[in-house]
């Protein structure tokens, strides 16, 4: 049997509102992702994510979902999705949709439906809707925090004007959680994932995969406050205090229960009714002990790799998140993921060191993660070398930013439009009718897809050159020929097949390797071969063949 194709693909992952924007009013739309289709082809990637184009309020740019089987307005049309996998499709590439299960905007149908009814109605059912603690109810009923900070439960006001009982939510107050313990529930996840597996979605990303199930006898927690600080990338260094963070809320009564994968062991079959190898890919923040549940022959396909995202410029580090993964999903069989960024962590270049020197290490990162065994997930302007922009506080959107009183900046600035053309914003985002929905910096000139297409030495055409390479010599990545042999200190060094190595120097000084072969990709133009000796400047790699 043929190795499905989500086993080694590299996906790209487009954030709709921010890629490229046709009709001129400031956020990107469907039709102008298709107008820039060739440029994802050309990346040499199998596969595009979307982030989530349904209608919303727009309260959580999009995760806040309000009917999950339509488009919002703002990006288009369900005929202009169609239009977008069927031409995506014609190109090659495969179209992953997000689904957010966990919660829906309090702008649902079912929610206002909810408010509308009376304790105990099969419309409050379908949420977590509980009488408050305290003589007069005007307690919360646990203890639990939103992981965007501030409570996990807003109180609501009866029909007859009374307060009335209170509803939880993880995230922000207007993204109420969905009760994943009722049946109707259940059955309208399966509608929609079935909906888009008729559109010809080949798969999904499962928002907050770990958080659906919640222990129904609603205990308080021990140490509230670590259920929003476990899920802070900003403060998640790879650190052993990090993880143990993560442990804390791990398989607790708000997260990674066991019968989350009840709901996936269903998501499973009906997948499995369909042709063509349609995949699941689990957003679950666990530790690595918890993953493989995730992934098991009968639940979902992929997990995202969190501790690789968050591993620091270390070798040693980077080797020891590599081993881990390797280690935690092979028992099950799965495919490990990798991924530097995505819209919720700070760029791979501001997370690594920010400016020249960010970005050097950044370039050399991805030569690691682009040959790593598996699949690779890259967020739209990583492969431009984009940082972190910075944002007026007065433009900010993210409601992580407003939650906390501004204590926290939130996710914009890894969210900011992408560059395209010219010199000036919007840089070809758009037509610059109405303003962009978030400012972009005046100093992307040197970043945008038309100067980095004409500067050889750009990360664009690094990117280009080792997705190409992986899609052209699938043995590459092939699990099997895969081996971390020892290295100088600082040095990481790893064997693929088909006699490639990547060999990346992370220290403040150059490094000449006894490896011998021709470069193929380098992160920067002074990786020079003399003989049998590769000389690396600091933070600086390659691909050599060997
Ligand atoms: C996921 C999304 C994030 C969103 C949150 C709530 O973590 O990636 O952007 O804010 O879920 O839906």
């Amino acid at each position: 049997m043929a190795t499905p194709w989500w086993t080694r693909a590299a996906i790209y992952q487009v954030y709709p509102r921010s890629f490229r924007d046709l009709n001129g009013d400031g956020t990107g739309d469907l039709r102008g992702i298709v107008s820039e289709l060739p440029y994802i082809a050309a990346l040499g990637v199998d596969a595009v994510w979307l982030s989530p184009f349904y209608p919303s309020p727009q309260r959580d740019s999009g995760y806040d979902v309000a009917d999950p089987r339509a488009v919002d307005p703002i990006y288009g049309t369900i005929e202009d999705a169609r239009e977008l996998i069927a031409q995506a499709h014609a190109r090659a590439l495969r179209v992953i949709v997000d689904v957010v299960p966990n919660h829906s905007s309090s702008e649902r149908a079912w929610f206002q439906e909810a408010l509308r009814s009376e304790p105990g109605s099969p419309e409050r059912a379908r949420y977590h809707f509980l009488d408050g603690r305290g003589l007069a109810g005007d307690q919360p009923p646990t203890n639990w925090t939103s992981w965007f900070g501030g409570g996990a439960w807003t109180r609501v006001v009866e029909l007859d004007g009374r307060p009335g009982q209170w509803y939880l939510h993880t995230f922000d107050e207007s993204q109420p959680d969905l009760n994943w313990s009722n049946p109707e529930v259940r059955a309208d996840g399966l509608e929609t994932l079935r909906f888009w597996l008729d559109m010809g979605a080949d798969g999904f990303r499962v928002d907050v995969a770990l958080g659906l199930a919640k222990d129904m006898s609603y205990p308080d927690i021990d140490d509230p406050e670590s259920l929003t600080l476990a899920m802070r990338m900003d403060l998640d260094d790879g650190s052993v205090d990090a993880m143990n963070r993560r442990r804390k809320v791990a398989n607790s009564a708000v997260l990674d229960r066991d019968e989350v994968q009840d709901v996936y062991r269903e998501w499973r079959q009906v997948m499995d009714e369909y042709d063509g190898d349609r995949m699941a890919v689990a957003e679950a923040w666990v530790p690595p002990e918890r993953a493989a549940r995730y992934v098991a022959p009968d639940t979902l396909h992929q997990i995202f790799n969190f501790d690789f995202m968050a591993a620091p410029w270390d070798a040693v580090r980077v080797r020891g998140v590599i081993e881990k993964t390797m280690a935690s999903l092979s028992y099950v069989g799965a495919p490990p993921t990798w991924a530097l960024s995505n819209h919720d962590t700070p760029r791979v270049v501001s997370r690594l060191g920010g400016g020249p020197l960010g970005l050097r290490r950044a370039r050399a990162m991805a030569l690691i993660a682009h040959a790593l065994p598996g699949a690779v997930y890259v967020y739209q302007g990583e492969e431009l070398g984009l940082s972190d922009a910075l944002l007026p506080d007065s433009a900010r959107q993210d409601p992580v930013f407003f939650r906390t009183g501004g204590a926290q900046l939130g996710r914009d600035g890894a969210r900011v439009p992408v560059p395209w053309s010219g010199s000036e914003p919007p840089y070809g985002f758009s037509d610059g009718s109405l303003p962009t929905w978030l400012p972009q910096p005046t100093d992307w000139a040197a970043f945008t897809v038309e100067g980095e297409i004409a500067d050889p030495n750009s990360a664009l055409h690094q990117y280009r050159a080792t997705l190409r390479l992986r899609a052209a010599h699938p043995g590459l990545v092939d699990q099997q020929a895969f081996v971390l042999p020892e290295a100088p200190e600082g040095v990481l060094v790893l064997e693929r097949g088909a006699g490639l190595r990547c060999v990346v120097n992370f220290t403040d000084e150059a490094v000449t390797s006894p490896v011998s072969g021709r470069v193929l990709v380098a992160s920067d133009a002074s990786v020079m071969v003399e003989g049998d000796r590769v000389t690396l400047p600091p933070s600086t790699g390659a691909w050599l063949q060997t």
